[in-house]
């Protein structure tokens, strides 16, 4: 492990925080940012989004995506911007009809068994995707010099969820019965996926991303062994392709609620950090993943919401046990819509004035 410190005229200043601590360095105080930090909790993406279309416009028009990256960044000067964007860009890129309803989150056309996977093609993918890559290039010439930009996709369970669900979903019954009764068919989604996500991915550190996160939000929602055969095996293959074409940008992984799986994470090689969800065991986390990965979290959402005594408290919490390693400070889950600014004020506070 190298700290700053030895690399002679390399001052903390010139070095990214968010890379250092990705590397492996201990950063006192650690990098912050927030999942989902552009978004409804903030007036100005709420003007914004207002002027716009649908929320697929805002995403698909560069310079729109680019100013919703930078809000956050300049009211709270986040160590990192992540790209304003969403996981189902890869079904929108895959030719699946995907929009936002107000109040219902997102509706797809669903897939109803394999043969509707003849509807989607790998083919128009990069075109279909390029506004992404363009807002990226836009933020690299825009962002202040010591934040990092970081770029993202689903993982290929998570994605595959909502194309056969047709949106958010309370029990994945239809998941479930394609993975029982179709197994191949699913197989070739997840493949399809894989190949997809790992083109995305790869084509947004082309276009300036610096790290890249993939979120497994509902790792969570299958058991063993599904958990391990359609969540980490299909992200296992993502982070080997990744490795092959860009082996020194970090990879975060957040396999949501994967319980003890977590240290299967851990152990794939090119994994730069693991994305902890709120629920996971710190003390298990320190003695069993940290020796092998730089650890991000994993302050509960709703304690940011509380905000006051709970929210210094936790925040104390979450220092105490893991800033004395590599670690960069974020929520267990994406920020929630009725977070108040104040709060998130207070926390970035109470972090940065951490000390070793
Ligand atoms: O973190 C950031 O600031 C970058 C942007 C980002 C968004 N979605 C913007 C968004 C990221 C990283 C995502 C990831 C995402 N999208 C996930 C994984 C992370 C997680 O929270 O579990 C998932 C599951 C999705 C799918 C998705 N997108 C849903 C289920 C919804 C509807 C629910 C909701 O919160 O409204 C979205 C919409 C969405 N994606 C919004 C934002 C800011 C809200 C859209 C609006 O303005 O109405």
């Amino acid at each position: 492990m190298t700290r700053a410190s030895d690399s002679g005229t390399r001052s903390r200043l010139e070095t990214k925080p968010l890379l250092a601590a990705l590397r492996g360095e201990v950063m006192a105080p650690p990098p912050i940012w927030l999942m989902r930090q552009a978004g409804r909790y903030l007036p100005e993406y709420r003007a914004l989004r207002a002027e716009t279309g649908s929320f697929m416009d805002l995403c698909l028009d560069p310079e729109s995506a680019a100013e919703v990256t930078m809000q956050p960044i300049r009211r709270f000067g986040f160590d990192a911007a992540i790209l304003f964007s969403d996981i189902l860009m890869i079904p929108h890129g895959l030719g699946q009809r995907v929009r936002f309803e107000e109040g219902q989150g997102p509706v797809l056309e669903a897939l109803k068994g394999p043969p509707d996977l003849a509807r989607l093609s790998l083919e128009g993918l990069e075109d279909r995707l390029s506004p992404v890559y363009a807002a990226l290039r836009l933020l690299r010439g825009r962002l202040p010099a010591a934040t990092s930009l970081i770029g993202f996709a689903g993982a290929p369970w998570t994605v595959a969820s909502y194309m056969i669900e047709g949106g958010s979903s309370r029990d994945y019954a239809q998941s479930h019965r394609w993975m029982a009764a179709e197994p191949a068919g699913f197989a070739r989604l997840i493949e399809m996926l894989v190949e997809a996500t790992a083109r995305h991915l790869s084509d947004q550190v082309e276009a300036g991303a610096e790290a890249l996160q993939i979120f497994d939000s509902w790792a969570g929602a299958l058991e063993e062994p599904l958990r391990r055969r359609w969540c980490l095996e299909p992200t296992a293959a993502i982070v080997r392709r990744l490795q092959a074409r860009h082996p020194a940008v970090p990879i975060i992984l957040f396999p949501r609620l994967a319980g003890a799986l977590y240290a299967d994470y851990a152990a794939l090689p090119g994994v730069a950090a693991l994305s902890l969800d709120s629920g996971l065991d710190r003390g298990w986390a320190k003695r069993v993943l940290r020796p092998r990965v730089a650890l991000q979290g994993n302050l509960d959402p709703a304690v940011l919401v509380t905000g006051g005594p709970a929210l210094t408290r936790a925040v104390r919490g979450i220092l105490a046990d893991f800033g004395d390693g590599p670690f960069v400070f974020n929520l267990g889950h994406g920020i929630l819509p009725e977070t108040p600014i104040d709060h998130v004020e207070a926390l970035i506070a109470q972090v940065r004035s951490a000390r070793p």
